[in-house]
């Protein structure tokens, strides 16, 4: 097997022979492609990227079509089932799974990280009372970087261990001032002695400095596995966003600060919330037919369902909806379970959803947990952007390692107006 492709170019009947690697071809090779010597070459046109690969990676594989989903070759089941948040986003970073004292040196990295400046809190006082916490994350994310100019220095080692300590260990707390400060409550403290998720359920729910506060350790681990669910996939809108700007050599705080704005879109993080508001508004089971007649129209969307890349069941969903019977058994049944169970049986049996291979994306049900745990709809992309800090630091020290990576520049089909005078 030839492992070429040749094409034929009908203007000008000339052949060309383009090699395959990795199951791609080049999209610089068809620039040799012209009709004349001031032809710029073929291009190829792909909004969206729906086809193509903007770098090669070795940390998560997706088959949309079968519904696999792995980190590092592991199978998301078994990492969900058997591992902890941070030992994933060790492996999601480092390649591996971590020895016991490379973990224990991992943790204590992470958890020496959790404060934030003094300052960093007076910045979140500046808010107004009612601003989206995601818009908060994005704001403080970029002002972290004014108070770590040393994370310029992408190319050494040692300040991108310390940025990836830096941000994966402060993310819950800048998460959990966010909502504080939405609340107009004390913001409470990291407390190192907890888990990564405990310490973030106490800094959301501790109702005050002074107050015991015990987070529940179900709801700890069910979010631990969220979190894990959340860590990475991939190419997504966010990655994409973080890798892009990543590759101006940016810091690592500047490239997050514009991954979590592209998390904020309802078609990408925001969909967990749009998920929820949709369940509140059909309210009843029985109006089920009347919201899903608006979707057969193109009026709305079936928010939680759908995904670029899987054309099967996610299968995140498939974990979240288990773990969600089993938060319920701690916080009582989420009301609206069986308005999203009902939609769910009655989309799956749909022609509009089946002939668009149209199936439970991730947040079809993360909502309804992350209501139950006591979160307010504004908050699930901020839980989101928690998890997948991992990822996108996995995926911007992959781009910074990667000598075939430079800034990321698409070319464009200009089609406006070749040349006029005034
Ligand atoms: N509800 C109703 N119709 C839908 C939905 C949906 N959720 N998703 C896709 N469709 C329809 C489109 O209208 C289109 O129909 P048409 O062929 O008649 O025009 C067809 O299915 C194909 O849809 P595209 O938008 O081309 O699919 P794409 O792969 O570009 O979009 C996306 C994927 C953005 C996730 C889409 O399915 C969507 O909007 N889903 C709802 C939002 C959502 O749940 N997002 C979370 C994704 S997971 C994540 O980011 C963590």
């Amino acid at each position: 097997m030839k492992n070429t492709l040749t094409v034929t170019d009908n203007r000008t009947g000339k052949t060309y022979e383009i090699g395959i690697d990795d199951g791609a071809i080049k999209a610089t090779d068809l620039k040799q492609i012209k009709i004349s010597d001031d032809d710029q070459g073929l291009l190829t046109y792909d909004p969206g990227f729906v086809n193509t690969a903007s770098c090669k990676s070795s940390i998560t594989f997706i088959d949309g079509e079968k519904g696999i989903l792995r980190y590092r070759g592991y199978p998301i089941e078994q990492l969900a089932e058997k591992s902890t948040f941070l030992e994933v986003a060790y492996l999601l970073i480092h390649g591996e799974i971590p020895s016991k004292s490379e973990l224990q040196e991992w943790v204590d990295g992470i958890t020496l990280h959790t404060m934030v400046h003094e300052n960093i809190k007076k910045f979140m006082d500046g808010f107004h009372h009612d601003a989206h916490p995601m818009g908060m994350i994005v704001g403080t994310l970029g002002a972290l970087s004014t108070f770590y100019p040393d994370a310029k220095d992408i190319f050494n080692p040692e300040s991108r261990k310390k940025q990836i300590f830096r941000l994966i260990g402060k993310m819950p707390t800048l998460a959990a001032l966010s909502y504080k400060h939405s609340l107009g409550m004390p913001y409470i403290y990291p407390d190192n002695e907890l888990s990564y998720t405990a310490n973030f359920l106490n800094m959301l729910f501790k109702p005050s400095p002074s107050t015991r506060y015990s987070p529940d350790p179900v709801l700890a681990k069910a979010l631990d596995v969220l979190f894990i669910l959340h860590a990475d996939h991939e190419q997504n809108c966010s990655t994409n966003a973080m890798r892009s700007v990543g590759s101006s050599q940016a810091d690592p705080f500047s490239a997050a600060a514009a991954a979590a704005a592209a998390l904020y879109g309802p078609l990408h993080g925001g969909a967990n919330e749009a998920v929820v508001r949709m369940l509140e508004e059909i309210g009843t089971k029985d109006r089920i037919p009347e919201y899903l007649e608006q979707v057969h129209t193109h009026k709305k969307l079936l928010y939680g369902f759908g995904h670029r890349i899987y054309k099967n069941y996610d299968p995140r969903a498939k974990i979240i909806k288990e773990m969600a019977y089993k938060v319920f058994e701690v916080t009582g049944k989420n009301p609206l379970l069986d308005v999203a169970l009902e939609l769910e049986r009655i989309a799956l049996s749909d022609d509009y959803f089946i002939s668009r291979k149209l199936y439970p994306n991730v947040d079809f049900y993360s909502g309804l947990i992350y209501q139950s745990m006591g979160f307010p709809t504004s908050m699930f992309t901020v839980l989101f952007s928690v998890a997948r800090m991992a990822g996108w630091l996995a995926q911007w020290q992959e781009e910074i390692l990667d000598k075939e990576q430079g800034i990321a520049r698409p070319r464009q089909l200009y089609t406006g107006i070749p040349l006029r005078n005034l």
